[in-house]
C-alpha cells in the first residue's frame, strides 16, 4: 500500500524543499537586506551544513513517507560546490517523480549543461524586471538583467523547462508586470507572479505594499487577455492563466491575498538541517543532530512521521485575521529557499 502520512489537517507530506545553502551573491532588499546581511554576517560554517551523504539519507527517508517531489533552494544553491552531483544522487533514489531548482539564474549559464546532465529536467528563475536599474534596486545591485537571461537561455538550450518568478512589490515594480508578460510569453517561459510575504525578519514588510493576484490579473488581462485554467496537481502553489490568443500560461502565487494552506503538503530543510512545516515557521526541528548522533533510519523516519502527525501550520491563512504580526522570530527565507 501507498505510504501515506497525514498531519493534523488531513495534509499528505508530499514535497520536500531542501535548501543546500544560506549564502547568496545576491542582496534582493525582500530578502536579504544589505544592511543585515552584510560583510560582517556570519554564514553558516561548512561544518554546520548538512552534507551531501546527509541530504540524501534525509531524502530517502521523506520519500518513504510520501515524498515524490524535491526541490533545491538556497540562498543561491549554485553557490554550492559539485551541486550536479547531488542531484545526480537524488535522482537516483526510487520513488523520486520530480526535481526542480530554484535559483536566481546568475551562476546558470556555467552550470546549465552539467545539471541537465545530472539529471535536471527542470529550473525556477527569479526576475523582478527587465529594466536593468529597477532589477539593480531590488537585488542589491549584484547582476545585470542580460546574465540571468542568458541563465535561463543557456538552461532552455541544455534542454531544460524554464519558469520565472517575479516578485511583485508596489512601489518597486508594479510597471514591469506587463513587459514581463510580453516578453516571457514571447520567450515561451512559465511567468509567475508571486504576492510579496512577510517572510523572514529582515524586510519590514507592509500589507499596503503587496500588489493583490486580483490587481495583477486585471492589469494583464487589460493588455493581453487571459483565462484561468486548471491546477497540474493537487496543492499546485501558484493558480494558473492562459492567454487568450496562444497556449502559453501564467501563474499567481497569492500566499496575502488568495492562501492555499488547505492543501499544503510542503516540508522544507534548511541548509544547517532543520525541518521547518511552514515557511513561516520559527524554530524548526533539528535532524541534523539527530543523524550525526548515530540514530537509525528507523528512529529518524519514526521522529519525522511524528512532526508531521503533528503538524497544524496555516500561517497564511490565519495572516490577515491577525491584529498584530506574529512576534517570534521567522526562519529567514535565505535559509529555506522561499
Ligand atoms: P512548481 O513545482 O513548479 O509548481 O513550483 P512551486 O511553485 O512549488 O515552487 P517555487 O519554488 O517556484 O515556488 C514559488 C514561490 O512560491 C516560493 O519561492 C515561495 O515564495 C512561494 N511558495 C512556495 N511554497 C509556498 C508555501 O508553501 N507557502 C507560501 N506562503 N509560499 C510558498
Ligand atoms: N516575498 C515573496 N517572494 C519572495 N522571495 C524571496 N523573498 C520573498 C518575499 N519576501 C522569492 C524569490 C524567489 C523565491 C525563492 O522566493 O524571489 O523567487
Ligand atoms: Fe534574492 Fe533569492 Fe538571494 Fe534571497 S536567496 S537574496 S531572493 S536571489
Ligand atoms: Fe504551507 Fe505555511 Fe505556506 Fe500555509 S503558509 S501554504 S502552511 S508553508
Amino acid at each position: 500500500m501507498e505510504n501515506v502520512v497525514l498531519d493534523n489537517m488531513q495534509r499528505p507530506l508530499r514535497d520536500l524543499r531542501i535548501s543546500v545553502t544560506d549564502r547568496c551573491n545576491f542582496r534582493c532588499r525582500y530578502c536579504m537586506p544589505e544592511e543585515i546581511f552584510g560583510s560582517d554576517y556570519s554564514f553558516l560554517p561548512d561544518d554546520k551544513i548538512l552534507s551531501f551523504d546527509e541530504i540524501e539519507r534525509l531524502a530517502r527517508i521523506f520519500v518513504s513517507l510520501g515524498v515524490k517531489k524535491l526541490r533545491i533552494t538556497g540562498g543561491e544553491p549554485l553557490l554550492r560546490k559539485d551541486l550536479p552531483t547531488l542531484i545526480k544522487r537524488l535522482n537516483q533514489i526510487d520513488g523520486v517523480e520530480d526535481i526542480a531548482l530554484t535559483t536566481n539564474g546568475s551562476l546558470l549559464k556555467k552550470f546549465a549543461g552539467d545539471l541537465f546532465n545530472s539529471g535536471l529536467s527542470r529550473v525556477t528563475v527569479s526576475l523582478d524586471s527587465l529594466d536593468e536599474e529597477r532589477f539593480a534596486t531590488m537585488n542589491g545591485n549584484r547582476s545585470k538583467v542580460q546574465t540571468v537571461l542568458d541563465g535561463m537561455q543557456a538552461a532552455s538550450e541544455a534542454g531544460m523547462k524554464v519558469k520565472v518568478n517575479m516578485v511583485v512589490q508596489k512601489g518597486k515594480n508594479e510597471q514591469d508586470i506587463i513587459p514581463m508578460a510580453q516578453y516571457f510569453k514571447e520567450k515561451k517561459y512559465t511567468l509567475r507572479f508571486i504576492e510579496y510575504m512577510d517572510v523572514g525578519n529582515s524586510n519590514a514588510w507592509k500589507l499596503d505594499e503587496v500588489v493583490s493576484k486580483q490587481e495583477i490579473l486585471k492589469m494583464i488581462h487589460e493588455a493581453m487577455p487571459i483565462e484561468p485554467i486548471l491546477a497540474n496537481y493537487h496543492g499546485e502553489v501558484a493558480s494558473r492563466f492562459r492567454y487568450t490568443d496562444s497556449d502559453q500560461e501564467i501563474g499567481i502565487i497569492s500566499s496575502v491575498t488568495d492562501s492555499f494552506c488547505s492543501t499544503c503538503t510542503r516540508a522544507r530543510i534548511s541548509a544547517e538541517g532543520r525541518l521547518y512545516t511552514c515557511l513561516f515557521a520559527s524554530g524548526g526541528y533539528d535532524l541534523k543532530d539527530l543523524l550525526r548522533s548515530g540514530q537509525s533510519d528507523e528512529s529518524v523516519t519514526d521522529m519525522i512521521r511524528s512532526i508531521w502527525n503533528n503538524r497544524s501550520d496555516r500561517y497564511s491563512d490565519e495572516r490577515l485575521s491577525h491584529t498584530h504580526h506574529k512576534t517570534s522570530p521567522k526562519v529567514e527565507m535565505s535559509h529555506i529557499g522561499g
